[in-house]
């Protein structure tokens, strides 16, 4: 099956769905991308720049969780790619109403709306941390589900709700699990984009606990060929796993950061676990490889390229980490996206 001509991607201002929606862009020119996002603290325009003015582009600022809202935003879409969500651990563990509404209601609201249309895929953008922590074992999509935090719980809600869409009202939902992202416009409250700008302005480095909790980092790009192949040639009511299988420990990643930017490692510095820290998250995507996907990127060679990133790109992550992003909303896109005007903004 050929890629869709329309489709909605949820949370298209944040780091994964920004990146899937410049991945769609580049590669298939005859399709219309709109994206729908709240624009919470982690939504940010920037991560758009270049293609808000395209024709080709909608953009809708609103929640999923907002029916009307929704309606208006998936009217004409063929397929769905939920990425919207609250994503970070640590804030979910201070409050966790955020999560429930987005990641379970705003699942539900957008379900519900793509049952009515009657888009022909709904893809859900859920992760490893449903089945909990490892210790040693790969899970795969039959696992059962065994959350550790309030984020993970809550995506636990929004992908049990998707699988009684497709039981249910046969709903067409494919639910892809990948491992940790890493990559280009990441915001900088996550462990590897906090650690190389520390690192880039001379901080220290706060690793939790005795740093020997492991993830397998993903490159972005990598996910983002993984979702498009799920999309088309995945089937309804199944999960696919997507991971890189490459899991280390978090103190490897931070040495191995610092080493790339030229710090020494006294920079890291042992801070109080985490509440509920998950030690490890291994899965097994050998179902997503049989749809004929393979990684792309090694670990080091695409740490490099954010590391490049982050260097070159200084006044993205100096404008989020001082939440000047913001400012740069309110100049250029405010006035306008309060018009109604969506397109070529
Ligand atoms: P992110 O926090 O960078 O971006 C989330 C985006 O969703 C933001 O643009 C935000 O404004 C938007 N959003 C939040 N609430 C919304 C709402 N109610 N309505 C509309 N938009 C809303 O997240 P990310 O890291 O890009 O993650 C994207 C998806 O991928 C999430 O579903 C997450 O669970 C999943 N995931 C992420 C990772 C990872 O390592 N980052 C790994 C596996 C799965
Ligand atoms: P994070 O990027 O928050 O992703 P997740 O918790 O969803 O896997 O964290 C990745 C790992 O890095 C996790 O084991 C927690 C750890 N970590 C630190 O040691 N220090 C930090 O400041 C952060 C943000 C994370």
């Amino acid at each position: 099956m050929s890629f869709f001509r329309s489709i909605l991607v949820t949370g298209g201002a944040g780091f994964i769905g920004s990146n899937f929606v410049h991945y769609v862009h580049a590669r298939h020119a005859g399709c219309k991308i709109t994206v729908l996002d709240a624009l919470t603290y982690a939504g940010n325009l920037e991560n758009l720049a270049g293609l808000l003015e395209d024709k080709r582009l909608k953009f809708i600022k609103g929640s999923i969780a907002d029916a009307p809202t929704v309606r208006e935003a998936m009217t004409g879409c063929e397929a769905v790619f939920n990425f919207a969500a609250e994503t970070h651990v640590d804030r979910s563990i201070q409050e966790a109403g955020t999560f429930i509404e987005t990641d379970v209601l705003g699942t539900y609201t957008l379900l519900r709306a793509a049952c009515d249309i009657g888009v022909e895929k709904f893809v859900q953008i859920s992760t490893d941390e449903v089945y909990g922590s490892s210790s040693g074992e790969h899970f795969e999509e039959t696992s059962p589900l065994k959350p550790g935090n309030p984020y993970s719980a809550s995506k636990c809600g929004g992908d049990l709700m998707c699988q009684a869409f497709f039981n249910t009202f046969q709903a067409p939902v494919v639910i892809t699990r990948s491992s940790n992202n890493f990559g280009p416009y990441q915001h900088v409250e996550k462990f590897i984009p906090l650690f190389i700008t520390n690192t880039i302005e001379g901080k220290e480095l706060p690793l939790y606990g005795d740093g020997k909790h492991e993830r397998d980092w993903i490159y972005v790009e990598d996910n983002c060929a993984a979702v498009e192949l799920v999309s088309t040639r995945g089937r309804s009511g199944e999960i696919y796993n997507i991971a890189a299988g490459e899991s280390r420990p978090n103190i490897e990643v931070a040495e191995t950061i610092l080493e790339l930017l030229g710090a020494p490692k006294s920079r890291i510095v042992f801070i109080e676990d985490r509440k509920g820290h998950d030690r490890a998250y291994l899965m097994d995507s050998t179902k997503t490889e049989a749809l004929g996907w393979s990684r792309r990127y090694d670990f080091r060679g695409a740490l490099e390229n954010t590391v490049e990133w982050y260097r070159s790109n200084d006044t993205w992550w100096r404008h989020v980490k001082s939440g000047a992003f913001r400012k740069y909303y309110d100049k250029h896109y405010k006035e306008k996206l309060e018009k109604g005007k969506t397109r070529g903004i």
